[in-house]
């Protein structure tokens, strides 16, 4: 297959990162389609760690193309930044396209997300403070600059000065400090000016590429349940990462989202609010939270633990059309006594079968779990499925019975040699 989208499947920090990184070696060209910074993985290459924010995971491969396609929020600083960490650790050549339709992301995108997020209180959304949100919604207001106003200095000055006093207006709404309009202009015409020779229709150089028959890997951020409109709204991202929403962020034909591997960990973790109806507390979930590192590599806040939820995941199944799923961290579930899936989803005892989109019944939700029994061997080293003990072996099975997907690829340890792969015909 000439395309794959890789799509995580629960609500972020499924491990992507290192499956991504598998098939970037076997791609020529790596799209990020939505998102911007909020999304982050660590990547070891060559022996060195690299930190990615809005890098697409091809950028340390010598022959990949790169591309930030038309869905994605990008913060000119930031991404200076992460380039300019890559050269510091002696990566010399990189490639990476930049969509003239991405949004710019502005300092005062972040100011409104982190003003925001104070006045709600408790009712904040616990974002990344990043400014996503507020990215996307002058994308969708038409009040955004994008990539290709960089080009043009004075359509650039132009555009600012008639967005800017409506975006003061809010800030200072808020009790911020205004923005200054020619200091804003001077930082982005010195960013423009060094991603200039990046910035291209990237639209046309991937209906391109995909003519040719080019290996193209669309690499997934965030995950399902934190989709806008699919998701656990509203504490959901502001983008798409569903691999259904990648046509319409890269200006590919449907047709060409041929594969859709949907990553998912061997249990749940989720980070900020809302409701999480397979979660676990105290002592257990503190056990897996230590074994998996489960704090998050951009805010580093604990992540929230629960057991597989196999309703939540069914649903994704069902929305993004997930044909291969890669499960992740097996290896963590070794600390455990016994396992627990949430099979059903009921509300006042009755079960129910389909995912609620409003927080409110989601609250009311109950689940029923199924209980095995653990391992407890390490399998960190283990290669092939049928040297897996047989308690993981049931596990794996137990899960694609219920799914109906085949589990193709399975993690017993961050290394990128720790992965049994099952189905080499993927992409
Ligand atoms: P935002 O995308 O910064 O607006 O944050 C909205 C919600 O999505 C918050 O709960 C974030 O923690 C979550 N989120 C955003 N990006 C990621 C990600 O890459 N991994 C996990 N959670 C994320």
């Amino acid at each position: 297959m000439s395309t794959l989208a890789i799509e995580g499947m629960q609500w972020g920090d499924e491990g992507k990162g290192k499956i991504t990184d598998y098939y970037a070696a076997k791609a020529d060209i790596v799209v990020r389609s939505q998102g911007g910074n909020n999304a982050g993985h660590s990547i070891q290459h060559n022996g060195v760690r690299y930190a990615l924010r809005l890098l697409p995971s091809g950028i340390l491969q010598k022959n990949v193309v790169n591309i930030l396609a038309d869905g994605t929020v990008i913060n000119p600083a930031s991404l200076l930044e992460e380039i300019d960490n890559i050269h510091k650790k002696g990566v010399e050549e990189i490639h990476l396209l930049i969509s003239t339709r991405a949004t710019v992301l502005m300092p005062y995108h972040i100011a409104l997300d982190k003003a925001r997020e104070e006045a709600l209180g408790d009712a904040k959304i616990g974002t990344t403070k990043n400014g996503i949100g507020p990215a996307y919604e002058d994308r969708s207001a038409r009040l955004s600059l994008r990539f290709g106003d960089l080009l043009d200095k004075e359509y650039l000055r132009k555009r600012l000065h008639a967005i800017l006093p409506l975006k003061n207006k809010e800030i200072v709404a808020y009790g911020g400090e205004a923005f200054e309009e020619e200091t804003l202009y001077k930082e982005l015409c010195e960013e423009a000016d060094k991603l200039a020779p990046m910035i291209t229709d990237t639209t046309s150089y991937l209906q391109k590429a995909y003519k040719e028959g080019k290996k193209i890997l669309f690499e997934g951020a965030q995950g399902a349940m934190l989709c806008l409109t699919y998701g656990t709204f509203p504490y959901v991202t502001s983008s798409s990462p569903l691999a259904t929403a990648i046509p319409s962020n890269t200006g590919l034909p449907l047709s060409a989202v041929n594969e859709v591997l949907g990553i998912m960990k061997a249990y749940t973790t989720r980070v900020g609010e809302g409701p999480f109806p397979s979660e676990i507390f105290g002592e257990e979930a503190q056990t897996i939270r230590d074994k998996g590192h489960e704090y998050g590599t951009v805010t580093h806040r604990p992540r929230r633990i629960g057991w597989l939820d196999i309703p939540q995941l069914k649903y994704v199944i069902s929305i993004s059309g997930v044909k291969h799923i890669a499960i992740m961290l097996l290896d963590v579930l070794s600390v455990v006594d016994e396992i627990k899936i949430l099979t059903k989803y009921t509300i006042d005892g009755k079960e129910i079968d389909y995912m609620p989109a409003s927080l409110w019944e989601l609250e009311k939700v109950k689940g029923e779990f199924l209980t095995l029994p653990s391992w407890k061997e390490d399998i960190s080293s283990v290669r092939k499925y049928e040297d897996l003990p047989a308690n993981c072996r049931n596990y794996i099975s137990t899960i694609e019975k219920l799914l109906g997907v085949s589990i193709d690829l399975i993690s017993v340890s961050p290394e990128a040699e720790a992965t049994i792969i099952r189905n080499h015909n993927i992409f």
